[in-house]
């Protein structure tokens, strides 16, 4: 059965935070985010957003965009790792303020739940709701499955400058416009880590940074294994002597905490699987320097880390990789439209892989490429830790969607804040009451109850 994403609507919040005011403020050279993380903006959540509002948000809008009504819609997920609640779902507040558009009881047959796995639980999300529609039990109704999260560190820290905030809603059914997903091949990989985590009660989360990223390149490349393998395995992909899989994917949406992660991602795939092919020898003259070795080749994420000499020679060897014309042309052809959005946005945590594909089908539509049949494939990480690799074709209809992509003008006017108003935001200093934006057509948190016997209840309302 042909499954897969039918719309996509995204939901942006309008204050950013300009990288180069922030790089001065933290006494960083604004080169070393500019380009050496790719990051331009961060958007920031008001005072008065939150993920569930951001969430219902993105909701709306692809409701309203395909005139659909709550009946139509038989499942509404919402993968998050920003949780409002320990018990309580976040896909329960986005019912409740739909319900407040569509009327109370609207959603009341719609299942659902809230998806936690870091910045995987989307992807996750994605492939059971795929496989709700497969299994025959959707009777015609659509899945939504809604990817949000407000991605904040500690001020001061090195994560601060990869925050970002966003929604991200995906209308799942049995005859997409968009994309249908490969049946058979989405594959995961799994561990038990401690990358990146938020300890209940803490607002941000504890990060080991340079072990994040590598750890992040080693499970995407096992889960692609996996897909590599599946894929060869049921035929979906068949290659000659001398070519990778990767050869037969036209475009790569890799997961973004920011922009030059696509990048470093890309170099470490391509890498692993052409330098057993003869364009190594091409590649290699280029380079002018061999591949080098880790001391320890089957040493843990430490012990690599910790061979500075290894460390060194391989950022060397990266550096000369990416500038060879066959990883140029890779990269430019199936990877740099899906950056574009990211460093305009910054880290999206679950949303981000998708803003990827959303920015992807949006800079290579506008470039005039024809997406028809094109194959995208998906590298899905989450701390903690655990990836997916899945694929999808773009669908002749794709057109419908893709033509009326324009983000600027989806996010609306964007308004930059002082590092005085940012800190203000970050360190929860004003209230819902005091937002900086007047909100239209959106909703907005009113409230926060403090009494004991309704602590922690949300009041949400709709801001025509
Ligand atoms: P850092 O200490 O800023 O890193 O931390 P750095 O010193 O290595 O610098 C970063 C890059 O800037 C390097 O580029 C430098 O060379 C370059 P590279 O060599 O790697 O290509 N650079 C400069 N370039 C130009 N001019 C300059 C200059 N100086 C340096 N003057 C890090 C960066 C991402 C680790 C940090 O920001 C962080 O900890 N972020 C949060 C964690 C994170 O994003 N991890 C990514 C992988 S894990 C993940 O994706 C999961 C996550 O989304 C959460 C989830 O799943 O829920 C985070």
């Amino acid at each position: 059965m042909a499954v897969g994403i039918d719309d996509i609507a995204l939901f942006i919040p309008r204050l950013f935070v300009d990288s180069a005011d922030f790089a001065m403020a933290r006494g960083l050279d604004p080169a070393k985010l500019k380009q050496g993380l790719g990051i331009s903006k961060m958007a920031i959540v008001d005072t008065n957003q939150d993920p569930a509002c951001l969430a219902a948000n993105a909701c709306l809008k692809l409701m309203q965009r395909n005139n659909l009504s709550p009946h139509e819609v038989g499942r509404l997920y919402v993968a998050t790792e920003s949780a409002l609640d320990e018990s309580k779902a976040l896909n329960s507040y986005v019912i409740g303020m739909l319900e407040q558009v569509y009327g109370d009881g609207s959603f009341e047959h719609c299942g659902g739940i809230e998806c936690k796995f870091a910045c995987v639980s989307g992807s996750y999300a994605l492939y059971d709701n795929a496989n709700w529609i497969r299994a025959g039990e959707s009777e015609g109704k659509y899945a939504i499955v809604v990817v949000s999260d407000i991605a904040k560190y500690d001020m001061g820290s090195s994560g601060e400058y990869t925050q970002g905030a966003g929604a991200i809603a995906m209308l799942l059914n049995d005859n997409p416009r968009l994309m249908q997903f490969d049946p058979k091949v989405t594959s995961t990989s799994i561990k038990n880590e401690y990358d990146f985590y938020r300890p209940f009660g803490k607002e941000t989360p504890i990060v080991h940074g340079q072990y994040s990223n590598l750890l992040y390149l080693i499970q995407v490349k096992k889960a692609f294994e996996a897909y590599k393998k599946k894929a060869l395995e049921t035929g979906l992909i068949k290659i000659r002597d001398g070519e990778t899989i990767l050869d037969h994917i036209d475009y790569l949406c890799m997961h973004l905490p920011y922009s030059n992660m696509g990048k470093k991602a890309l170099s470490y795939l391509l890498r692993r699987e052409w330098r057993n092919l003869p364009r190594w020898k091409r590649i290699i003259e280029q380079t002018g320097m061999e591949e080098p070795v880790p001391k320890d080749p089957r040493g843990t994420i430490e012990s690599i880390l910790a061979d500075e000499e290894y460390m060194a020679k391989d950022h060397e060897f990266t550096k000369l990789f990416t500038r060879t014309k066959e990883y140029q042309a890779f990269y430019e052809d199936k990877l740099a439209s899906s950056l574009i959005a990211s460093s305009m946005i910054g880290n999206l945590y679950t949303a981000s892989l998708y803003l990827g594909f959303r920015s992807c089908l949006e800079f290579e539509f506008q470039k005039g490429v024809d997406l028809e049949g094109k194959r995208f494939g998906f590298g899905s990480y989450g701390s903690g830790s655990s990836a997916m690799v899945f694929s999808g074709i773009i669908q002749p209809t794709y057109k419908e969607i893709v033509k009326n992509m324009n983000l600027e003008a989806e996010i609306g006017e964007r308004i930059k804040l002082s590092l005085h108003d940012y800190e203000e935001i970050h360190e929860n200093r004003r209230a819902p009451s005091q937002s900086l934006l007047d909100p239209k057509n959106e909703f907005v948190l009113v409230g926060i109850e403090n009494s004991p016997e309704s602590k922690g209840e949300r009041k949400y309302a709709f801001c025509q």
